[in-house]
């Protein structure tokens, strides 16, 4: 298999600078040369361009802090990511804040009739402005997927629903705003919280989403934002939430991931090398690629 890796030096989405680091430090870890190793052909598709605010300051506009930015660096990441697909490579994100899913799944969705996402993450990022308590772009993607929110963002790719919400599962939820829990009620959205991951154990947690998601979908995008694992194991992230998922949890719900075969694209994001410790934020998230690209096996 031919892997596209694309970094996206995104850190608009919200209010902690260094985020933007985050593709540098997840290379500086070694991924291509770990990815190599299990014999991947690795296409470096370099980095996305990012504009820079025109004002030093965090612009609002209509409550979304530098819309302008967080959508244009998103439509230039949505055309590479097709770039990747269309030369039958599976696409592998670097983030970067989590504002990028929205062009990564508008990259990805129109390639598949029933897109699948796995949303391993504290949050749900199901906020839209109305709903958000920051007005932060990276608490909204998933929202923005579904086609809620403002036009510039979910018109992204032109057109509007990338995702169906009887598609996603989320994972490691423990921070969700009351918005963002209306939603998940209205739309049936699946969530494994803390609560069910410390109940069913992740064995059973990735057993039911395979199963969920297998016969419906053709094809799963992983979105796994590094504030889903616990901030001792990942302390280089924006916005960290206690009681997270374990290394070992993680690690395990990457390799039966891998058994299932049925990953086709996936994201790492939210890795903050200026908050980190040693880059150990980053390690993982390529320790992680590991498991997820079959180390076990191999
Ligand atoms: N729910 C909060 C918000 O909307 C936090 C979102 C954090 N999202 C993330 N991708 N780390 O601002
Ligand atoms: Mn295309
Ligand atoms: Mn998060
Ligand atoms: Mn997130």
């Amino acid at each position: 298999t031919k892997l596209g890796i694309i970094g996206v030096p995104m850190d608009l989405g919200q209010l902690r600078r260094g985020v933007n680091m985050g593709p540098s430090a997840i290379r500086y870890a070694g991924v291509i040369e770990r990815l190599e190793k299990l014999g991947y052909i690795i296409d470096d598709y370099g980095d996305v361009d990012i504009p820079t605010p025109d004002r030093k300051s965090n612009q609002m506009q209509d409550g979304l802090r530098n819309l302008n930015e967080v959508a244009e660096g998103n439509r230039r990441l949505a055309e590479k990511v097709e770039r990747i697909i269309e030369g039958d490579a599976f696409p592998l994100i670097l983030g970067g804040d989590h504002s990028i899913a929205i062009g990564s799944l508008a990259g990805i969705a129109r390639h598949y009739s029933n897109l699948g996402v796995i949303w391993y993450d504290a949050h749900g990022d199901l906020n839209t402005s109305d709903t958000s308590p920051s007005g932060n772009i990276h608490g909204m993607p998933l929202a923005v997927s579904l086609g809620l929110g403002h036009d510039d963002l979910t018109m992204i790719g032109g057109y509007r629903e990338k995702i169906k919400p009887e598609n996603i599962v989320i994972i490691g939820a423990r921070s969700l705003d009351s918005g963002e829990k209306e939603l998940i009620r209205e739309r049936g959205i699946k969530v494994f919280s803390m609560h069910e991951v410390d109940r069913m154990g992740m064995t059973a947690v990735i057993q039911e989403t395979i199963q969920y998601l297998k016969e419906k979908t053709d094809g799963v995008h992983l979105s796994l934002d590094l504030d889903g694992l616990d901030p001792n194991e990942a302390p280089g992230v924006g916005t960290p939430v206690v009681g997270g998922l374990s290394y070992r949890e993680s690690h395990l719900a990457m390799e039966m991931l891998q058994e299932a075969g049925m990953i086709t694209s996936a994201e790492f994001v939210e890795v903050n090398p200026i908050l980190d410790e040693k880059n150990k934020t980053a390690t993982l998230a390529v320790e992680l690629m590991g498991s997820l690209f079959g180390e076990k096996l191999k």
